[in-house]
């Protein structure tokens, strides 16, 4: 399976890992548990005891350590088999993987490559998220289909006008007809753009002849980090700023943090947060918004799993590349260069010289 490794996944919410719970996820085709120590500190361990195979969430955490319900072997945080019952002698080979966590803007994130690389200061930034001045709510799904498909579909919005007509798009072709300005950075894309004309959002509450010119630029971040801010002005403000990003305060932002994790080559996970500021938007507004984008990401996985079922009975038929996917092409290449330098053997001093 061709997984980006040296990079860090969302493994979930904060508030999916309760104290004194198990909780276990298959990411990258590996299972792996998770807990919280006495501190609240979050450890990911493989989900497999090194002695017959059973699944670590089926065990006990003792203090920081977690214990196999098995035949007892526990371990601590590091993955190091600390007792084995019935034996004084600790076998060097008992030991689980331990993978690297941070838990940051309430999203807990594994870092799936070589731990000697785990570099927290690669983490995207969420936005929003956990900010006293913003609502923020919460979402997730489970989809059939490979992580790049629903890559994808987040790298080319002009989707909103079809796909989610009736919900996001409000029936409106103000998306579609976007032509957004994609900028390399580091580690991902920057797609920003001027949504013309463009119905206000039904969960403000305002009828869809409310209209705005809306700037919305977003970062798409390695392996799958979508951060996206829309800022609503009057309509007409594009053209007097010729089309450029606008620094007068808006009449409203959105915010809104999105992750897609692999499970397997055919599953995936897609974690989402809608955000509104408190100084605009009530408490009801930020539940409405959620409930939009519950039915507009609904509308997003009927499409891309009806997509990867075609994909799958017809595995010879190429894509054909238009104008619009610019973004997602450059960020498959970004990709797969990543993957491709990560998979080369480090190549050692006597194998440089002959080269
Ligand atoms: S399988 Fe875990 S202790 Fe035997
Ligand atoms: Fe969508």
């Amino acid at each position: 399976m061709m997984f980006l490794r040296n990079c860090w996944y969302v493994a979930g919410w904060s508030h999916d890992i309760a104290a004194d719970s198990l909780v276990s996820r298959t990411m990258l085709g590996e299972p792996i548990v998770l807990y919280r120590k006495a501190d609240s500190g979050v450890v990911a361990l493989e989900d497999r005891c090194c002695h017959r195979l059973a699944p670590l969430s089926r065990g006990r955490i003792e203090g920081d350590d977690l214990r196999c319900m098995y035949h007892g072997l526990k371990f601590a945080p590091s993955g190091k088999c600390v007792e084995v019952p019935g034996q004084d002698l600790i076998p060097s080979t008992a030991v689980v993987r331990s993978y690297p966590v941070v838990e940051r803007d309430c999203w807990v994130w594994l870092w799936m490559g070589d731990p000697a690389s785990a570099d927290p200061a690669l983490i995207p930034e969420a936005l929003g998220h956990d900010h006293p001045d913003w609502f923020m709510q919460t979402g997730q799904l489970a989809y059939e289909a490979n992580y790049e498909l629903i890559n994808d579909n987040l790298l080319d919005l002009t989707h909103l006008s079809y796909v989610h007509e009736k919900t996001l798009g409000r029936n409106s072709m103000s998306w579609g007809e976007s032509r957004p300005r994609v900028t390399p950075i580091e580690r991902g894309l920057r797609i920003a753009r001027w949504v013309v004309n463009n119905p206000a959002p039904a969960y403000l509450g305002l009828p869809p002849e409310t209209r705005t010119d809306m700037w919305a630029s977003y970062d798409y971040m390695v392996p799958g980090v979508f951060l996206l801010a829309t800022q609503s002005h009057p309509p007409g403000t594009a053209a007097a700023c010729k089309m450029e990003a606008r620094s007068a305060e808006p009449m409203w932002r959105v915010l809104t943090s999105q992750a897609v994790t692999p499970i397997s080559e055919r599953q995936t996970i897609y974690y989402y947060s809608g955000c509104l500021s408190r100084s605009y938007a009530t408490e009801d507004h930020s539940k409405q918004q959620i409930a939009v984008f519950e039915r507009a990401f609904a509308e997003d996985k009927a499409m891309i799993e009806a997509q990867q079922r075609v994909v799958d009975r017809t595995p010879e038929r190429r894509m054909m590349i238009l104008a619009t996917d610019g973004a997602l092409n450059q960020f498959r290449r970004l990709m797969a260069g990543l993957i491709e330098t990560e998979q080369q053997p480090p190549s050692r001093p006597a194998e440089r010289r002959l080269a």
